[in-house]
């Protein structure tokens, strides 16, 4: 025990207690949004990054007296925020105000004496913490904060007590968005990450990309992250006087070969070393080398890949995108929560549609809007400033990163329009012989037979959806076509506290996609849906005809 009462262990590899107590509380507190607003994406990833570098993870009992708890770490310094959430156990995260108080928490810190087994002795900051043995039990338990998703039932049941599509819609992005608890959670994670790695790149970065930072991340995506080596190429360009000096290096045949064998190296040491990371899979012949493994104390799934600038960027612009107009967020929540309901999109790698394609696809939809609800990337090249300019392997990657230089057109549609023409638009759109280009805002001639094509953004000769067959895109093509119908239906529109309607009877098991039959068996909904079911099967006789109408229009 150390000096405060209870004691702190460095948690080691394979020390794991797996006591699941799912206590689901309030999701609350989406706040700090409003007042970083005006902050550059880089401003808030380096204040989230710098704030992590000061927080610790511990595992504590349950029944955790948050007093005691706070006095005795507060004797290593302030204490800026803490909250408590349970994944197979309970855990609290511990942001002090200054990272001297790291330090002296970890000096305080024993490496555990392990029992039958041997202790890597690897000093991380994830701690497990030993409560003394009778503690009193009277004490208010802290309120945990959820870090899962809602089931689509859940959301269903939700969505139905609204009044309006609309509203539907806002209330759906705030229960699906990633909460501020849970992004300070992944930055630490990454944080955590970067303490293994930077044993052999002490100035390495590992930042979060992805869903995490985009702002359309959805509580329980998984954590996309780069080993960012940069730092050690800036320090290397430093000019000395006189005599010029050259670290004698091991060379690669490729910069791809350089970064398979540094992750490799970084794999075996999360692997060995890590402490709460388990399954670590090295994905080294990827198009993007990456390793993957679980954390398991946060329950996040995490890819690490190393030099990968391009996608840090490109999840810059859609975070930017997701500023621009409220209506965009919940457009994307909307769309791929529907997509994720009708099995469109996967968990599991295949020749389905991305979040990240079904993403670029919204941008793409209200670039057409009339007039814009946003602008082209183009036009965001054209706005950037001198400190904006950013070529990344040769690829032109400059955007404007102040917001308030962006001039919006006055555009009203209602988030109930929009979705409507979201699916008109994708039901009927020409992906036979178009692709979708976000740069250009235009619609432009594909230049390969891939089912899908859509542009990356920057890396403009990739197609982002190349991984997409004929039979998904039909699947998608007929999914939007049959939810634009609906959504034209009286009787969908007509609330009805007791049984999904509006977007929520758009994520009821579809008529068209094979799989309707089986998952609407498992989804349990049957009994609140059979004015909708009538209605699909109204499309089943009926609908053929309008929908070939249309898609001949
Ligand atoms: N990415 C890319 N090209 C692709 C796939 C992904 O550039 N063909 C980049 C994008 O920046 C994307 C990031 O890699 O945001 C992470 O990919 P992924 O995890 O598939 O998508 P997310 O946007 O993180 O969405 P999800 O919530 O499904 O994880
Ligand atoms: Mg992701």
């Amino acid at each position: 025990l150390d000096r405060f009462g209870f004691g702190l262990e460095t948690q080691t590899l394979g020390r794991f207690t797996s006591t699941t107590s799912a206590i689901k509380a309030q999701t609350e507190n989406k706040t700090a949004k409003a007042a970083k607003e005006s902050k550059t994406f880089q401003a808030i990833q380096e204040e989230r990054r710098e704030q992590a570098e000061r927080s610790v993870l511990i595992s504590c009992p349950s029944k955790i007296n948050e007093n005691t708890f706070l006095d005795d770490l507060s004797k290593h310094g302030t204490i800026n925020k803490h909250f408590f959430y349970n994944s197979y156990g309970a855990y609290a995260v511990v942001e002090f105000s200054s990272r001297e108080s790291i330090a002296s928490l970890k000096e305080s810190t024993n490496i555990p004496a392990v029992e039958h087994e041997a202790a890597v002795p690897f000093k991380s900051r994830l701690l497990s913490l030993k409560w003394p043995g009778s503690q009193s039990s009277n004490h208010p338990m802290p309120k945990f904060k959820v870090q899962s998703p809602l089931s689509i039932n859940e959301i269903s049941q939700l969505l139905s007590e609204k009044d309006s599509i609309d509203e539907q819609l806002q209330c759906l992005t705030e229960a699906l968005e990633l909460t501020e608890e849970n992004v300070r959670l992944r930055f630490l994670v990454c944080s955590l990450l970067q303490d293994i790695a930077g044993a052999y790149f002490p100035e390495c970065i590992i930042r979060p990309f992805g869903s995490t930072v985009n702002s359309f991340g959805k509580l329980g995506c998984d954590v996309d992250m780069i080993l960012d080596l940069d730092g050690i190429y800036a320090t290397s360009q430093k000019k000395g006087s006189g005599l010029s000096l050259e670290y004698q290096v091991k060379r690669g045949a490729s910069e791809r070969a350089v970064t398979q064998s540094i992750l490799s190296v970084i794999g075996k040491c999360v692997d060995q070393f890590g402490p709460g990371c388990v399954g670590v899979q090295n994905i080294l012949q990827a198009r993007c080398p990456l390793v993957r493994f679980a954390h398991q104390p946060s329950g996040f799934q995490c890819d690490l890949t190393a030099n990968n600038r391009v996608a840090m960027k490109s999840s810059e612009l859609l975070f930017l995108y997701g500023q621009l107009d409220p209506r965009v967020r919940h457009l994307v929540f909307s769309v791929r929560c529907w997509a994720r309901a009708h099995s469109i999109t996967s968990s599991i790698p295949g020749a389905w549609i991305t979040n990240f394609s079904l993403t670029v696809m919204v941008v793409f939809f209200l670039q057409q809007r009339n007039p814009p609800i946003l602008p082209t990337l183009d036009r965001l090249k054209e706005l950037a400033g001198p400190s904006d300019k950013c070529v990344i392997e040769g690829n032109d990657c400059t955007i404007v990163s102040d917001l308030s230089k962006i001039t919006l057109q006055q555009n009203t549609d209602t988030l109930e329009k929009l979705l409507q023409e979201f699916f008109e638009f994708y039901g009927n759109f020409p992906f036979n012989k178009t692709s979708i280009n976000i740069r250009k805002g235009k619609e432009q001639t594909k230049p390969e037979t891939t089912a899908l094509y859509i542009q990356n953004p920057f890396e403009t000769t990739l197609n982002i959806s190349k991984n997409v067959n004929a039979t998904q895109l039909e699947r998608f093509v007929a999914l939007c076509r049959e939810s634009a119908w609906l959504l034209q239906q009286k009787e969908i529109l007509n609330q009805c506290p007791d049984s999904p309607w509006g977007f929520a009877a758009l994520l009821l098991p579809s008529v068209t996609s094979g799989a309707g039959v089986k998952s609407r068996r498992k989804r349990k909904l049957e009994p609140a849906s059979s004015r909708i079911k009538n209605l699909l099967d109204s499309l089943k006789i009926k609908g053929g005809e309008t929908v070939a109408k249309k898609g001949n229009a």
